[in-house]
């Protein structure tokens, strides 16, 4: 089935949507992003997103496009189109498309930003098999920029990254900055032992993820233990359980870390209550 896709204000099919080969997305990976997660055919977390994108678009001064405040409805819009129960949605947003190369900003009165949005079609997504048996990751020197708290679309370092892992038979990595765990290539990275959830506090070296927000909000709720501190890829091969979080993987389990078995090698009890909890609450408020 063809998509039906969102492109500066047009819903059309996947097959006839363009953008200039001008556009700073293409030249410079001068935009933004945001992926939400849907489940029964609703939107997690959408507010959350829809926040984080605006503070993405301030950092790098970039112009707000018009649709901004109509988002929610072009997203359900998408979901509607495509008939999506469970999946994602992908948002971009770049600088526009100026007449030229040009590694000055353009105009923001006559380059308007470009937006676009698909659908992702993912059945089965909160019921992955992967939930059940845990992800085995290696690590690898983080050597992305240093705004890694602004959602921007370069991603050929994470990219990289999961072929490392790929190439190892792995399924991801974490990334080490100054022997210190930041985050996985696509989500925030956490490690429990004796009951406390550890995972590196907030800052510019990490991405701030909506998932990570709700699940230590829950988490607190169920008088469960949070540390928000930096931990060493030593302590987390020492630690109870390990697990990563994002819109896409909700809350998944890791259960090796550079070879080291962590726990008993399966998914531990605190991130699986975590995973279900997540579903839970996130379900009733979705939108
Ligand atoms: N990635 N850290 C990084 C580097 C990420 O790319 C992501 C999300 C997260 C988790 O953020 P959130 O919980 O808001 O999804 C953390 C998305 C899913 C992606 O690039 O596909």
């Amino acid at each position: 089935m063809t998509r039906t896709v969102y492109v500066n204000g047009e819903y059309l099919p996947e097959t006839e949507a363009k953008v200039s080969i001008f556009d700073r997305g293409f030249l410079m990976a001068d935009g933004v992003y945001e992926v939400t997660s849907v489940l029964d055919g609703k939107l997690i977390d959408f507010d959350g997103h829809a926040k984080r994108l605006e503070r993405s678009l301030r950092e790098l001064d970039m112009p707000h496009p018009d649709v901004l405040p109509d988002l929610l409805d072009v997203h359900r819009e998408l979901v509607r189109l495509n008939g999506i129960e469970e999946g994602m949605i992908y948002l971009q947003i770049t600088r526009g498309a100026p007449d030229d190369r040009d590694f000055v900003f353009p105009d923001p009165e006559t380059t308007k930003p470009t937006v676009v949005l698909f659908t992702q079609n993912k059945p089965g997504l909160a019921n992955s098999p992967a939930a059940k048996k845990g992800i085995k990751i290696i690590s690898i020197e983080d050597q992305r920029w240093a705004r890694r708290d602004i959602k921007t679309v370069q991603l050929l370092f994470p990219s990289m990254g999961k072929m490392m892992a790929k190439a190892a038979g792995k399924d991801d990595a974490w990334m080490v900055e100054d022997g210190a765990v930041t985050e996985g290539t696509s989500n925030n990275a956490y490690i429990i032992k004796d009951n406390t959830i550890i995972t590196r506090h907030l800052g510019n070296e990490i991405l701030h993820g909506i998932t990570r927000a709700a699940v230590l909000r829950f988490a607190k709720e169920a008088q469960m233990k949070v540390e928000e501190r930096s931990f060493t890829i030593a302590e987390a091969q020492e630690a109870d359980e390990a697990f990563i979080t994002s819109a896409s993987t909700f809350v998944m389990p890791v259960v090796e870390i550079d070879d080291v078995t962590i726990g008993t090698g399966t998914p531990g009890p605190i991130a699986a209550r975590l995973r279900e909890i997540y579903l839970d609450e996130s379900r009733k408020v979705a939108v």
